[in-house]
């Protein structure tokens, strides 16, 4: 399994690092199989795989629950779990006793936290001490879409940007081990990057970060209608899925399916015996 001082090292020598979210075991086992650097199970899992509209209804449970089973499916692979909304916010106790209850419950190696408020430091850096390591995410912090507006691109005036810089800077003094820089323009993510001896990982944020990040079915269009401009779609499974489906329920309506290959044939001698 990777770690945080490899993906440092991975930086220095410009090696790329791939990140992807899971949420499940056979998502974290094709992640881990496709040899991805890391594995982040996103709190976005509200929203492509619980239907939310927002991040924002997300639970310390949730959390716990998906990134057990990603565990499973991907034993081998690092893996960052979101504190979800909230969970780090009313105070430092409980925040530490959330990240305790996900850490040993997911038995994942790392947290994710959105924002770089005082608090936010210092938990990151109580975290640190206590020997789990710590990605920032700055930028579009999807936690705050109601305070930002909506889902944008940040740091497009000079005083955003410069505070994403400020903000990058003391992420990394806290001790976070990484940062996620989420819709910031390409140059001003380079920027940061380069400020930084800790890997930043983009996501709608050019390709000079040191690393990338996708959601797993924004990746794929498995089940989800809405497809931001920075993402790439590699394979359209979700329309394949469906094809499939539909062909499933024609084929059981018109009597096709199960046909005799799919079926349990008894010895003729006992079918005549039991008059079947
Ligand atoms: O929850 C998530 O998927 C994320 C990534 C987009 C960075 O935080
Ligand atoms: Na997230």
């Amino acid at each position: 399994m990777k770690n945080t001082f490899l993906f440092q090292k991975m930086k220095q020598e410009k090696e790329k690092i791939t990140m992807v979210t899971a949420y499940d075991f056979p998502s974290a086992k094709i992640a881990e199989e496709a040899k991805i650097d890391m594995i982040l199970v996103g709190d976005s899992l509200g929203m492509v795989v619980l239907g939310y509209d927002s991040t924002i209804e997300v639970t310390v449970d949730d959390m716990i629950h998906h990134g057990k089973s990603v565990t499973r499916g991907a034993p081998n692979t690092f893996k960052i779990v979101d504190m979800p909304f909230m969970s780090y916010h009313l105070s430092l106790e409980k925040a530490m006793e959330n990240a305790q209850k996900i850490i040993q419950q997911t038995n994942a190696q790392a947290l994710k936290v959105e924002g770089a408020t005082k608090e936010i430091l210092y938990l990151i850096q109580r975290l640190t001490d206590a020997g789990v390591p710590v990605v920032g995410h700055i930028g579009l912090t999807p936690q705050s879409v109601h305070v930002l507006g909506g889902y944008r691109v940040q740091g497009k005036n000079k005083q955003a940007a410069e505070k994403l810089i400020t903000d990058a800077k003391h992420l990394e003094e806290s001790g976070a081990f990484s940062v996620v820089l989420e819709c910031v323009p390409d140059q001003l993510a380079k920027y940061i990057s380069k400020q930084l001896t800790i890997p930043t990982i983009g996501i709608g944020a050019g390709r000079d970060c040191d690393g990338q990040v996708l959601v797993y079915h924004d990746i794929l269009q498995y089940g989800v209608d809405y497809k931001p401009s920075f993402v790439k779609v590699y394979q359209e499974i979700g329309s394949d899925i469906k094809k499939a489906i539909q062909q499933y329920h024609y084929e059981v309506k018109n009597k096709e399916f199960p046909s005799s290959s799919y079926t349990f044939a008894m010895d003729k001698d006992l079918v005549n015996e039991l008059n079947l």
